[in-house]
């Protein structure tokens, strides 16, 4: 039997009269790929933004293993081991790409040494290598989506949420993408947390999806059951987000 590494708990957002997340629970397991989708303004990075500690839920509780983290710091999050990217991204634009990920690094490594070979491993992993010493502002979208995973894996974290990083990608960047995800699920366990609108990823790489429409989980089941249903079809409005 697996554990929940992530408890969401009837968690729910209000931005001045907007409810943006409406008591939503659903738990992500030790060592799974767990796929958030929905349409635009559905509430998912609203979602990421309480994991990650950027704003507390007006209600509701979020836990990794058994430590609360709802109302902690996003620093003190990180340090618990939840790493993010963000959906619009944003390294540190005049600093090269290694130190960019150095900085990541330096979370978990006290000696800069250390936190330069992380970053050195990870860079490999994310095929960066040869553009270490190039300053980030320079990088192609492709490139500045692989820096933002590189920046969050570089902390270390147990649970990866991942923000759109496929999106605007071409369709062989995206599977060089979905690969990298699932070596570091199979490898090295990483859980996984993915906000992507790009389905065939979604479909390929999730071991269970959550849908989310105005705030409020509307299915969650494995990728064969929400595709074949009918409320999700119905929340894109017809367009069927399948194809
Ligand atoms: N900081 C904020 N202040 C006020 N309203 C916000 C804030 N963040 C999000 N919202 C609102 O909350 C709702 C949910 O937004 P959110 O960004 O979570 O959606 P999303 O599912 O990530 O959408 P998308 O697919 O377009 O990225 C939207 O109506 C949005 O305008
Ligand atoms: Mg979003």
């Amino acid at each position: 039997m697996m554990s929940p590494l992530l408890t969401v708990r009837n968690v729910t957002k209000v931005f001045s009269g907007l409810t943006a997340v409406r008591n939503l629970s659903f738990n992500v397991e030790k060592g799974s790929i767990v796929g958030l989708i929905g349409p635009n303004g559905a509430g998912k990075t609203t979602l990421f933004n309480m994991i990650a500690g950027v704003f507390a839920p007006n209600e509701g509780e979020i836990l990794l293993g058994n430590h609360v983290l709802s109302n902690l710091k996003s620093e003190r999050i990180c340090h618990a081991g939840i790493g993010r990217t963000f959906q619009i991204v944003r390294p540190f634009s005049a600093l090269s790409v290694l130190d960019n990920v150095i900085i990541g690094a330096l979370h978990k490594h006290s000696d800069v040494k250390n936190a330069r070979a992380a970053a050195r491993d990870i860079l490999n992993l994310l095929g960066l290598s040869n553009k270490a010493e190039n300053i980030s502002c320079n990088l192609t979208l492709q490139e500045r989506k692989r820096l933002e995973v590189a920046r969050a894996l570089a902390t270390e974290p147990k649970l990866l949420l991942l923000d759109e990083v496929m999106a605007g990608l071409r369709p062989n960047e995206a599977e060089e993408m979905i690969s990298v995800f699932r070596n570091l699920n199979k490898e090295r366990g990483l859980t996984i947390l993915l906000i992507e609108h790009v389905m065939q990823a979604v479909m390929k790489l999730s071991h269970e999806i959550c849908v989310l429409h105005h705030g409020e989980l509307i299915a969650h089941g494995s990728p064969e059951q929400v595709v074949r249903d009918p409320l999700v079809l119905d929340c894109y409005l017809g367009k069927d987000p399948w194809t």
